[in-house]
């Protein structure tokens, strides 16, 4: 069977590595992305299927009702992976209506457009929308607490999260009460290439590379259970492919690492791997800032469904993902310096000008 695939967000960190994956492990299926470009989005992710015709771009918003009406009957669209968002907790905290823009009503837009859509084709079956959420929707866990699974109650605590929340509620109301034939998603934290350079993994390789200090919120200590992108993208697959529809699944990687010992191994990598470093050793670029305000503790996923139903599991382990991803940024300036722009710049310096400063 065919599938024209929509992939929203795929200028974006996942969806970008998503676009890549499924050109090359489904070569007969038709790939649709649709971004928005905000300052996360960056077409030259994804520029060498663009341009040569693999990958069908539309520059727009998810939440532009007739666009994405129009988009999905003009590319006789069969297959939705919904990855669009407003990303960064950070953001959120400072200004949250975006979030409330793009993840809420977006979501809503996106569901309804296919729902008209799929209802307009007859219903068929094998259509589907995959919606793409965050482990942060369960919120956090202490140190003994078992993993997040999908049964485990939500209680989201930033303003992303809530939107994420509020997003994967909306996909559900949708499959429960017209039988639109959605899955949901809730991932850990991905790290890999393309991943834009203000969270953590991307921010620490880059300050290093430029000898600018590493920022760690709080005391270090919190926890996250860290999976390599690729392996995120085969989940998503195998979810699109033989997910139960109504179903959700949790996605994580078994590798839950406090945020110092990973900036630690990052810096370590960096001092074994980089030709030159302004500071060397790089652990001396550390500086302890103040914490994320209501930051959440841990996080971790239990992903057993996912690899009992559908036969998932990690392949990639944490040592030789990170390793993987050093040797990409440092292969890659031509993908990070440009988007080094001055305002870029004077949000990360007034981000860490306040946390060090409160
Ligand atoms: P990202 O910030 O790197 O990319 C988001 C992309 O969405 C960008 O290309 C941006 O231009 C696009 N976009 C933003 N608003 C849009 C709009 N209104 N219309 C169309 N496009 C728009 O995000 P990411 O980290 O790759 O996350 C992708 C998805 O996966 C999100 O839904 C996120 O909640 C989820 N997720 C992320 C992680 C993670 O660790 N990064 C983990 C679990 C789940
Ligand atoms: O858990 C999945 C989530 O992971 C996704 O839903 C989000 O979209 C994604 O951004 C990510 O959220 P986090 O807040 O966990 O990622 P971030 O890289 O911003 O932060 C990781 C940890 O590192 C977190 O505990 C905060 C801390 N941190 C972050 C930054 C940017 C620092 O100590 N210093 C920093 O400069």
């Amino acid at each position: 069977m065919t599938r024209s695939l929509l992939i929203t967000g795929g200028a974006g960190f996942i969806a970008g590595n998503l676009v890549h994956h499924w050109a090359a492990a489904h070569p007969a299926d038709r790939l649709v992305v649709l971004d928005a470009l905000t300052y996360a989005g960056n077409r030259a992710t994804i520029a060498p299927l663009i341009d040569s015709g693999r990958v069908a771009f539309v520059h727009g918003s998810i939440t532009d009702g007739p666009l994405v009406t129009a988009l999905l009957a003009d590319h006789g669209i069969t297959h939705v992976a919904h990855l669009a968002a407003e990303s960064h907790v950070d953001r959120s905290i400072s200004g949250p209506g975006a979030f409330l823009d793009t993840n809420i009503h977006g979501t809503f837009v996106l569901l309804e457009a296919f729902r008209t859509h799929w209802t307009a084709a007859g219903s068929p079956d094998h259509w589907r929308f995959l919606h793409v959420s965050t482990d942060e929707v369960f919120g956090s866990l202490e140190p003994h607490d078992p993993a997040f699974h999908e049964g485990t109650p939500y209680a989201p605590r930033s303003p992303y999260a809530a939107s994420k929340a509020a997003s994967d509620h909306l996909a559900r109301a949708w499959q429960h009460t017209y039988g639109l034939p959605v899955l949901v998603s809730n991932c850990s934290n991905n790290y890999g290439p393309y991943h834009f350079p203000e969270k953590l993994i991307p921010l620490t390789l880059i300050n290093i590379l430029l000898g600018r200090p590493i920022p760690v919120y709080g005391d270090g200590q919190n926890v996250r259970d860290w999976l390599f992108v690729e392996d995120h993208c085969r989940a998503l697959d195998r979810i699109l492919e033989a997910g139960t529809p109504g179903g959700t699944y949790c996605i994580g990687g078994c590798n839950e690492v406090a945020n110092l010992d990973l900036v630690h191994q990052l810096c370590d990598l960096m001092d074994e791997l980089a030709p030159e470093l302004p500071v060397r050793p790089s652990r001396g670029l550390i500086r302890f800032v103040a914490d994320r305000p209501g930051h959440d503790r841990r996080y971790a996923i239990d992903a057993s469904l996912l690899q009992r139903e559908l036969g998932w599991q990690p392949q990639v382990t944490v040592a030789e993902g990170l390793r993987r991803t050093v040797a990409w940024y440092l292969a890659h300036p031509d993908w990070w310096r440009p988007l080094l722009s001055d305002t870029y710049a004077a949000y990360l310096d007034s981000q860490y000008a306040q946390r060090l400063n409160p």
